[in-house]
């Protein structure tokens, strides 16, 4: 693990210990698609692991300007052709969404971390980057029925709070209501190890 929070700027362990459970609810969904937007690439490592089994798949990574000069750098040392040197996404900013459909939008753990102001942004913004059929895909934390899915749940609500107070576990519903208003529709939820989800919305 040294070794690999070395070689990648902004290396994230939590990445490490997920990947390949990601991979494996995410494959289905990315089979058959040519291009994928990422919202919170922050180091890039889903970008690289995820991409190199898919070499008909263009892997576009985003994030805020502030993340964007390490990304770059991670990419370009460690992406192949395939992941697109990353742009600049803040989901507030109507502007940065690329205006061109893509066949996945994919985000992990990055609703909890923005502000529920930029949730409601990034699903209102998001339509421009998508058409008929895109899916939307969600990795991370959330409350079912107003309730934390675990007690490390409960406490990790407490920690992202004490650490920045617009950080938050959103509850689900609230964030289907979005989605639906977005024009999509749930496909499935799926329960991840570490009471995380894989949510799947899809364009309609
Ligand atoms: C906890 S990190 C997750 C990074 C990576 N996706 C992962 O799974 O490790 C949260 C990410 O959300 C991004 N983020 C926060 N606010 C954002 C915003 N308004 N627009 C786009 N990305 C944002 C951060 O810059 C960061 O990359």
């Amino acid at each position: 693990m040294i070794e690999l929070e070395q070689a990648w700027h902004n290396f994230a362990p939590s990445c490490e210990r997920n990947k390949a459970v990601i991979w494996q609810a995410i494959a289905p969904f990315l089979a058959d698609k040519k291009s994928l937007l990422e919202i919170g690439s922050l180091s890039g490592q889903h970008a690289c692991f995820f991409s190199a089994p898919l070499p008909e798949l263009t892997w576009q990574c985003s994030d805020i300007s502030f993340n964007l000069a390490p990304l770059s750098a991670n990419i370009k040392q460690h992406g192949s052709a395939k992941v697109l040197p990353p742009i600049e996404l803040d989901v507030a900013n109507n502007q940065h969404w690329p205006r061109q459909p893509f066949d996945v939008i994919y985000t992990a753990n990055s609703l909890h971390i923005m502000s529920w102001q930029h949730v409601v942004a990034c699903f209102a913004n998001m339509p421009s980057s998508a058409n008929a059929g895109t899916l939307f895909i969600a990795y991370g934390p959330f409350n079912f029925n107003g309730q934390y899915s675990s007690e490390s749940n409960a406490e990790f609500d407490i920690w992202l709070k004490e650490r920045d107070s617009q950080s938050a576990i959103r509850d689900f519903e609230a964030v289907d209501a979005l989605a639906q208003q977005a024009g999509m529709s749930l496909v499935t939820n799926i329960d991840m190890p570490a009471n995380n989800q894989l949510l799947v919305w899809q364009f309609s």
